[in-house]
């Protein structure tokens, strides 16, 4: 009776593998079963999730400390690490998997912010939507299906879509981090990133107290032409997710993000929770939010159990 009348069933399709790229390979310590891969391996990666029916990857680059600057330069560079990860993945899979791309500065700067620095500290938004947009036509060129920009600086949807279809990118999508909070749950991301951050992202990522203006965040993108739009991160979020996904009339996706996948894994570690069925729940809830695409560190093992 209970399978007979279950309302929400997570596919594989609809799920989507985060994953790193960097010059080294490397285990990543807070996210025990996640790995930093080397071009060489990212391949594999993406053949494993086309593999296992999840739909697509979602390429975040980790270059050398020594590669990085105040502006993020190798962010754009032809030869980047995520453009070569990028071109990687696409010779690998081809068109059988989407293969999206972080647009992003904070893991190519010294300072780990998101968008270049005034001199007086303060993250320059308009400045750092030029440079977005040149970071996501490199990464159209490499080969990325869909850009993905993650820095929550205003405007940077309309910038960026214009910078693609202005170089000839015009089929390349969009998917927009729109209500992007300012989260304690990103801490082993920025272990897997090797991110340079000191302080916070409170002047662009959103407060978590803030409901309207995730909605607004999101409509905001709608308007500049965002293909999908996104929540994150995702679990204590469902509200947002859920407005959001009433409204929009494009796909929503939602980003279980790093902190999310630690505590799941820690705590079944110790003995307290079942994994499995912690698992499950958690992706499964965020489905019935209204997520229609769900970025998950699981993506691969859910895709088997869901076979
Ligand atoms: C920033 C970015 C972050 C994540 C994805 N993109 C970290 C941040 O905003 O500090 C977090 C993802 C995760 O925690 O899994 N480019």
């Amino acid at each position: 009776m209970r399978r007979l009348v279950r309302e929400t069933r997570p596919r594989p399709d609809q799920l989507v593998l985060p994953a790193f790229v960097g010059e080294s390979a490397a285990e990543i310590s807070a996210m025990p079963g996640v790995r930093r891969h080397t071009v060489e391996q990212i391949g594999d990666v993406a053949r494993a999730a086309r593999d296992a029916g999840v739909g697509g990857l979602m390429l975040f680059g980790v270059p050398d400390e020594a590669d990085k600057d105040p502006r993020g330069s190798q962010a754009w560079a032809a030869d980047g690490i995520l453009q070569r990860g990028i071109a990687a993945c696409r010779q690998a899979v081809g068109d059988e998997l989407v293969i999206m791309s972080d647009v992003c500065l904070d893991e190519f700067t010294t300072h780990g912010h998101c968008g270049v620095l005034a001199e007086d500290g303060r993250v320059l938004g308009d400045e750092t939507c030029e440079l977005y947009a040149q970071q996501a036509i490199s990464q159209a060129r490499a080969g990325a299906h869909v850009v993905a920009p993650s820095g929550m600086m205003d405007g940077q949807v309309r910038i960026i879509r214009e910078g693609l279809d202005a170089a000839g990118f015009a089929e390349v999508g969009i998917l927009a981090y729109s209500a992007k909070y300012a989260s304690a749950f990103y801490g082993p991301f920025r272990e897997a990133v090797g991110s340079s951050l000191e302080g916070d992202r409170r002047t662009y990522q959103q407060d978590p107290a803030n409901r309207r203006e995730g909605l607004r965040e999101a409509l905001l993108d709608l308007a500049e032409g965002a293909d999908m739009v996104m929540v994150k991160p995702a679990s204590h979020y469902l509200d947002v997710l859920a407005d959001v996904a009433a409204v929009a009339q494009v796909p929503v996706a939602a980003y279980q993000v790093s902190g999310e996948y630690s505590m799941i894994e820690a705590a079944a570690e110790k003995g307290w929770i079942n994994r499995r069925a912690a698992i499950e729940e958690s992706v499964t809830g965020i489905v019935r939010a209204g997520a229609d695409v769900v970025l998950t560190y699981w993506a691969l093992e859910v895709a088997q159990w869901l076979d």
